[in-house]
Order: C-alpha cells, then structure tokens, then sequence
C-alpha cells in the first residue's frame, strides 16, 4: 500500500491509439514543447470553467510527466537566495525541486482543523521579503485534501498582491470524491503569475508513459522549452499521441475515469471503516487515493512515530505504507489504496491490528 500510482491499466482505446501511431510513423523527435494537436487539446480542455481568457497553444508545454513540468518550473521561476512557500505535508519532490533550483523551501504547516490544509493568513505569515512563490497541491498528495475554489481564490489573491509565482500540481483533480476539485485557473482571473501543472498519470492510469505538460504565461513556456531542450528535449512521441487519443476521445476517457474513481471510493469507504472502528485518527480523505493517519499516539515518545510505525507494520503485518516523514510529517503514515479491493481491507485490517497491539 506504498505506491503512489493507480493499479490499473490504460484503458484499451489509449492502448490502441497508441499502436496506430506507432505504425503510422510516431518514432522521430517531436518539437520540444510537444505536438500541436496534443498542446491544443490541452489548451481546450483547461479552458473549460476558466475565469480569465481562453487557454492559447502557446500558454502549454508537453513535459516527460507532471514532474518535469514542476522541476523545469521550479527551475526556470527560482534560483539562490529565493524562498519557496511549500504547504505542509506536500509530495517528497517538491522540498528537493526547489533545493535543485538553489533556491530555499519553506515549510507552511496546514491546520488539522481544514485536513492540514493551509490558509491565505498562513502563507502571509510564512513570508519574508526573500519569498518569490508557493506550491500548491489540490487535491493533495499525502492527505487526499482538497481546497475549495474560495481558499483557492484567496491565495490566488495573496500572490497578485505579493508578485509571488504559483505553482499549481493539480495531477490527482480527476480523482475526487467529493465533487469537482477546482483549478486555480478557474478562480484567477489573470494568470501571468500562474504555472498550472497536470498530466494523464493518475487520472488515465497512465503513469509509464510519462506524460505532463504546464500551463503559463508565454514567456515563461518559453524558457521551459529552452531548459528542455537541454534536458529531455521531447516526451516521448509515442506517448504524446496516446495522450491525445486520452483527451480527445471524451466520451470513452470519461467513461474510464468514472470507472476507476468509483473502485477507488469502494476501496477507501472499507479501508476507512475498519481504520475509524479501531480510533486510528485519519482525515476526510476527499479526494486521490491516499489515507492520512495520524500514528502518533501509539508511540508518544517516538518524534520518528511514523516511521517506526511503518517499519513494524512491514516486519509484523507485512504491510508496506509510507511513513509522513517523507511529506514532513512525521507523525503520520500514508496508506495507498490504488490497489485490488480484497488487500486494501485485508491491509486496513492488519493496520488496525497493529494499532491496537501497541495500545495494549
Ligand atoms: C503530487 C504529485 N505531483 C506530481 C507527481 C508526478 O506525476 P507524473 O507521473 O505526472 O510525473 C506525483 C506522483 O506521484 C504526485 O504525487
């Protein structure tokens, strides 16, 4: 129950599209910053619900996965002496983005209250006259928190006001159980601080094949594109024409997702009960395919809870979790449930029992 990708497959019609093109001569390098008709369908596709104008081609780069959109972002946006607001717990990856950019990562711890999410008044607290931009991830990766379009407006707000950039990894908003999960796209009217980051991994099941692209101002998927061409100069042509086939086949794409955010709800609504019936704390997980759970109080003299947690449940229940840690939270475990129904119960079980041991 450690990995972070969906136990799917990609769905057949994707498979196949990708055959075609393959066949069709798909093999060669592309342009850097991707196919057109790829760029165009995400340029649709993000304008739709946007409160500001219609997404240009030119506003997108085809990335290899989400990850490259966030470090080439990262990279291009930061550098020495820069601060970077970073909502805590948040994904691994971006403390070491902003690291590899030289420039510094802030950790803003989010209130157990909203799901440890953050407020506006938080990250203004946070700031200091060094600090150039945030992270944002909703929904979130570990905790499965999602913001509302008005924290998300009030943020959006707080950053025009500051100069701040925002970088919104918004990879898990298909995944959601408790409604639409906003963009920041649909709350900021004016977007030229704004670097809105998504991909097909999570939503399509498609994690392998490395496709994510960013939304931004021009200039600034200008200066992604230079820094790719250094890098990985193209994603993969293959896997750009699957992504098309993914985003341009609606009616089948939509039909997929709703298929496999409805095996997720099944799995976290049996995971949840048999984790509230033993007391474990966890949050509302309204959105991805995480559980949050606060271990801390079956080791309370353990500052490493989490971990030690997440090592006995391996050694004794044969369990695999991430410990919080990893997100900055240390008193917490992360538990995937992108996988088969049976062992996400049979694994909540062995959690519980875990959890009732150390509790005598
Ligand atoms: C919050 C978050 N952002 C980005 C990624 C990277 O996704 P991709 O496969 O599109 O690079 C992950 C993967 O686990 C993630 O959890």
């Amino acid at each position: 129950m450690g990995a972070g990708e969906p136990d799917f497959a990609t769905p057949e019609f994707i498979r196949e599209a990708a055959k075609a093109a393959l066949d069709a001569g798909a093999t060669r390098y592309t342009a850097v910053e991707g196919i057109l008709p790829l760029r165009q369908a995400i340029a649709r596709r993000a304008s739709d619900g946007i409160a500001g104008s219609a997404v240009e081609t030119s506003e997108v780069i085809v990335t290899a996965g989400s990850k490259q959109a966030l470090f080439d972002a990262c990279f291009v946006l930061f550098g020495p002496g820069d601060e970077v607001l970073v909502p805590t717990p948040a994904w691994t990856s971006y403390y070491e983005m902003i690291a590899l950019a030289r420039a510094r990562p802030v950790e803003v711890h989010g209130r157990p209250e909203l799901g440890l999410k953050v407020t506006a008044a938080d990250l203004e607290r946070a700031a200091t006259t060094d600090t150039r931009g945030i992270i944002l991830n909703s929904p979130c990766n570990p905790t499965g928190s999602l913001y509302s379009a008005n924290e998300l407006r009030e943020i959006a707000a707080l950053a025009r006001d500051r100069g701040w950039w925002v970088i919104s990894d918004e990879i898990y908003q298909r995944i959601s159980y408790a409604g639409h999960a906003p963009s920041m796209l649909e709350v900021a009217r004016e977007r030229d601080n704004l670097v809105v980051v998504n991909g097909v991994a999570k939503a399509y099941a498609m994690t392998g094949w490395r496709i994510g692209w960013a939304i931004a101002a021009p200039e600034i998927v200008k200066a992604m594109t230079a820094l790719q061409s250094h890098t990985t100069s193209n994603a993969a042509t293959v896997s750009q024409y699957a992504a098309l086939a993914a985003l341009e086949d609606k009616t089948r794409s939509e039909d997929a997702i709703a298929g496999m955010v409805a095996e997720y709800r099944r799995r976290r609504e049996a995971a949840v009960s048999v984790l509230r019936e033993c007391g474990i704390p966890l949050l509302p997980p309204d959105a991805a395919f995480y559980l949050f759970l606060n271990v801390g109080r079956a080791l309370p003299n353990d500052p490493e809870a989490g971990t030690s947690f997440a090592a006995r449940l391996l050694e004794e229940e044969g369990v695999a979790v991430v410990p919080g840690a990893a997100f900055r939270a240390p008193e917490w475990i992360r538990v995937s449930y992108a996988t088969s129904f049976d062992t996400v119960v049979e694994g909540a079980q062995r959690i519980a029992a875990l959890w009732n041991r150390l509790l005598g």
